[in-house]
């Protein structure tokens, strides 16, 4: 449990500080890289490649190392962070920027959550405080994204917590840890769809391959990420090949390659999220 309550903290205070930093003019590979140095700096480990969805862009997007992206005026940016210690992970984002009215119906919805995130408690009720949160300032909740369970070593596990009342009359149990997380949009259609590589793989199968680069990347990922995801990005540091490598292990069906999600009528997307331990008082491990 020790484990569980530290990888929040650590989580909760990287997304602070990459908020802090995140003002009109930065790069977003640099809150990228910051952000993921100091993860390491406070004895976590990434347990996914910071996540910086600008826009349209509901979740997943990782910058590249040759991304010159610029988070503006303009826009509106969803900073999802995630730390894991010895395989414990806590799961956090936030949303900044412009539309602030979008990003609070996000907020709103979080904190009309978390309270029920007690053993007994009905999926479905979840996703209905949630969807009302965000109807009552007249946005749509995404409904084809949900919540999570979270285990050791997996990102998501178990039980999805839907963001709308989906009739889920499964019941939330003592000590089960879940990320809630409620994305709100402005537009017509309330649901992501996929599109362009995100950056961010998984290891699938380490099965054999020929190539001996490959083989001693899939080693490393291995040991390195177990099962949780990754970004090319980090790779790139330590295999010269690994943008001719990593497509080539995605085909052969080593590596999963997670497509952006972005909503399909183009509408801006918020998102808030934290990491809660199911119990009669519900503790939020990423709240600091
Ligand atoms: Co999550």
């Amino acid at each position: 449990m020790e484990d569980w309550i530290k990888a929040g903290k650590i989580a909760g205070e990287c997304l602070d500080y990459a908020c802090s930093i995140a003002k009109p003019g930065i790069k977003l590979l640099e809150i990228a890289e910051k952000t993921e140095a100091m993860i390491k700096e406070k004895g976590g480990k990434p347990a996914f490649p910071v996540n910086l969805s600008l826009n349209h862009i509901a979740a997943h997007y990782a910058p590249s190392t040759d991304d010159d992206t610029l988070f503006t005026e303009e826009d509106i940016l969803k900073i999802d962070v995630g730390v894991h210690v010895n395989g414990c992970i806590g799961d956090t984002s936030r949303t900044v920027g412009n539309n602030k009215e979008l990003i609070q119906a996000a907020e709103d919805a979080l904190n009309a959550a978390i309270p029920l995130c007690t053993p007994g408690r009905e999926l479905h009720e979840i996703g209905k405080a949630i969807e009302n949160a965000i109807a009552k300032r007249r946005f749509m909740s995404i409904r084809n994204l949900c919540g999570h369970g979270v285990s050791e070593y997996k990102l998501h596990s178990g039980i999805s917590i839907p963001n709308y009342d989906n009739g889920d009359k499964r019941t939330l149990t003592e000590g089960q840890i879940i990320a809630i997380e409620p994305f709100a949009t402005n537009g017509s259609s309330g649901k992501v769809v996929e599109g362009k590589p995100s950056g961010i793989y998984r290891l699938m199968s380490a099965k054999p391959v020929r190539d001996m680069n490959a083989r001693k990347m899939v080693a490393y990922i291995a040991k390195e990420y177990n099962t949780l995801p990754f970004a090319g990005r980090w790779l790139e540091k330590e295999f010269q090949r690994a943008k001719y490598l990593l497509p080539f292990l995605v085909r052969e069906g080593v590596l999963h390659s997670y497509p952006q999600l972005y909503e399909s009528s183009r509408g801006l997307v918020s998102q808030a999220e934290h990491t809660v331990i199911v119990k009669e008082k519900p503790v939020v491990t990423t709240k600091i």
